[in-house]
């Protein structure tokens, strides 16, 4: 199956965020496997340099690596600017960098609030905007990758679920803006995944393994995921 794929991004220019870890790092290393040259985001310059030399191994290519904290609105601007500047084009964005943090009603603060949804939906509107007059040119495609926490609700994640919700919705009016110019804009909503969000979002080792129990029990298919539990965070 794999070796059909192979080449199927060959041509292709792909800024990937949040590619110094878990999902964005697996993307960028899997989108280079499919022949596509990448640049990639996050603030860990370290860890940057590992997903760059795995991309670099599997298609021979030099990402560009452009770290920076994209809550930064200046870093945001030049980012998309040196992009441009190194590859000529841009064909495909991924809004991937993202954060969770443990809160409740009763918990959570202002700070929290605006700490999540700054980097969770703000940075990526506004790179998005950034991006668009590009991607227009080359007909491009945007990725967001939300969460299963956008569409189903679960307790003890509060603005990380509004924050999902919210990047769903910009997806669907991105959507119907751009299809008439050929860009196509979709978000992908997984489930829990390996990584190191939850932890750093401040789960402790009793419900990070409490939540994998759960997800097992739950399986997507079943749709009995909404409003029927309350006490895990789903992610
Ligand atoms: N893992 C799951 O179960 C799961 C499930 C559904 C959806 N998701 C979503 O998948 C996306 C990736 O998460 P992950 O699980 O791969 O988490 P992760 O391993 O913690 O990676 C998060 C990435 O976001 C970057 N990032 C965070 N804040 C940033 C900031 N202010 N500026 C720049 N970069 C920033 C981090 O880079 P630095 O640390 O280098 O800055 C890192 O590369 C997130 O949007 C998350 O909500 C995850």
């Amino acid at each position: 199956m794999m070796a059909a794929s192979i080449g199927r991004l060959e041509g292709k220019v792909a800024l990937i965020t949040g590619a110094s870890s878990g999902i964005g790092a697996g993307a960028a290393i899997l989108f280079c496997k499919l022949g596509a040259e990448v640049a990639i985001t996050g603030r860990d310059v370290d860890n940057l340099s590992k997903t760059a030399a795995e991309c670099q191994k599997s298609n021979g290519k030099k990402p560009l690596i452009l770290s920076g904290d994209l809550t930064n609105e200046d870093f945001v601007k030049q980012l998309v600017d040196d992009v441009v500047k190194h590859f000529g084009k841009l064909d495909i964005l991924v809004n991937n960098a993202g954060i969770v943090r443990a809160e409740t009603i009763e918990t959570t603060s202002l700070e929290q609030y605006d700490e999540v949804m700054n980097i969770n939906v703000r940075s990526i509107y506004h790179l998005t905007m950034l991006a668009v007059p590009h991607l227009i040119k080359t007909q491009g495609n945007i990725v967001n990758v939300s969460s299963v926490n956008g569409v189903r609700s679960f307790p003890g994640v509060l603005s990380y679920c509004t924050s999902k919700s919210a990047i769903d919705q910009f997806t669907r009016c991105t959507a119907m803006e751009l299809a008439s110019k050929k860009v196509r804009v979709n978000s992908v909503n997984p489930g829990v995944i390996i990584t190191e969000i939850h932890k750093r979002g401040g789960m402790d080792e009793e419900a990070y393994q409490k939540m994998f129990v759960h997800a097992c029990a739950w399986p997507p298919w079943t749709g009995r995921r909404s409003g029927q539990h309350n006490s895990l965070s789903g992610l």
